[in-house]
């Protein structure tokens, strides 16, 4: 089996469909930044796309997660979704999306083969959410969307809830039951420091046993023993319903130790962690005609050498002051 050099398997494909988005959160990209999107021609074909996928594959992969900027900005993304299905090996295919398309969207989604689906909700109250992604939004819509996506047949539905000190981090219980009462499992996400762009520090972060406190007190809950080693969420469960809730600590207690998540950026780019400064370009090898094998052989390489647990080390690397990728070309 492909190792790292810490020993971590190649498990999970995170793909960026597009670098694009239509929303401008604070903690990815800030509204008063700007932005230069990728040219069309850059962007990796859906063919292009199965190729590494393909290779991937053969290397151990088993579960894609189709991400953005925004997946379902990328049209016709039905047909990757059944180009990927048919790839032998690959067990699971996942979405995370902000949930704006997906009212007219989820059918179509469900058919072409995506298993379920991950949607950002940030607040319940529009002018909070307005407020946190750039844009006056109303949640009514993003709930009918989460509804559509329940409807279809996707499942499990997820949300994901990055907490803010001071922006969000009141609404974490309301969240919580509002969801639950919806059968729909939620992930509380602490702050991260990922690009280059946001305003983050240590003081606007909830830690993720804060958040679980806070919910516990008002609806009991009990741990979850982990999957395998891999998870990003630690889960627990409501003792009176069993419906699963999480929290995503890369700040508080890191889990790079089981991290098995290869990035492709939407130009084509490997990189080998969310933190990376550097992304390895195989779009130039694909577009150089290399085949398969000769993909898997530098993928090979790639991950043989990759040592990156940017969260145990954050504190020392940013006193380094590293430069890294932004997460909107690499996924959250
Ligand atoms: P499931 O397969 O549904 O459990 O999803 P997942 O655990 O892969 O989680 P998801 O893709 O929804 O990711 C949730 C959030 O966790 C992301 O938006 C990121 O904020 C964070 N995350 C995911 N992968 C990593 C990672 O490798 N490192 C860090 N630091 N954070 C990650
Ligand atoms: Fe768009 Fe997601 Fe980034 Fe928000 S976090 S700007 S929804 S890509
Ligand atoms: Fe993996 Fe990097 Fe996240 Fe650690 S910080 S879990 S190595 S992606």
């Amino acid at each position: 089996m492909l190792r790292d050099s810490l020993g971590r398997p190649l498990r999970d494909l995170r793909l960026s469909l597009t670098d694009r988005c239509n929303l401008r959160c604070s903690f990815c990209m800030p509204p008063e930044k700007e932005f230069k999107f990728l040219p069309r021609q850059e962007l990796l074909s859906f063919e292009e796309m199965e190729m590494v996928v393909q290779a991937l594959a053969e290397l151990g992969v088993k579960k894609v997660r189709l991400t953005g900027g925004e997946p379902l900005l990328r049209r016709h993304i039905e047909n990757l979704i059944e180009k990927l299905s048919s790839v032998e090996g690959i067990e699971d295919i996942a979405l995370t999306t902000n949930g704006f398309r997906l009212k007219e969207k989820a059918k179509a989604l469900k058919e072409s083969g995506l298993k379920r689906i991950t949607v950002s909700v940030q607040s319940l109250k529009d002018e909070v959410y307005s407020k946190i992604v750039g844009r006056n939004a109303s949640v009514s819509e993003l709930i009918e969307g989460i509804e559509a996506a329940i409807e279809a047949g996707l499942s499990p539905v997820k949300v994901n809830t990055t907490v803010v000190k001071g922006l969000n981090d009141e609404e974490v219980v309301d969240i919580a039951k509002f969801f639950k009462k919806m059968g729909v499992i939620v992930r509380f996400i602490e702050y991260m420091d990922v690009g280059t762009l946001t305003d983050w520090d240590i003081s606007k972060v909830v830690s993720g046993r804060e958040i679980i406190e806070r919910i516990g007190v008002q609806m009991p809950l009990e741990p979850i023993p982990p999957k395998d080693g891999s998870e990003v969420s630690k889960r627990f469960r409501y003792l009176d319903d069993g419906l699963e809730v999480g929290i995503i600590t890369s700040i508080t207690q890191p889990f790079c130790r089981g991290c098995s998540r290869l990035r492709l950026s939407a130009d084509g780019k490997l990189y080998t962690c969310l933190f990376a400064q550097e992304g390895f370009d195989i779009k130039e090898m694909l577009r150089k005609g290399a085949d398969r094998e000769t993909l898997k052989e530098a993928i090979k390489n790639l991950w043989k050498s990759r040592k990156d647990r940017y969260s145990e080390e954050r504190f020392s690397k940013r006193a380094e002051g590293s430069k890294k990728v932004e997460m909107f070309r690499v996924g959250g």
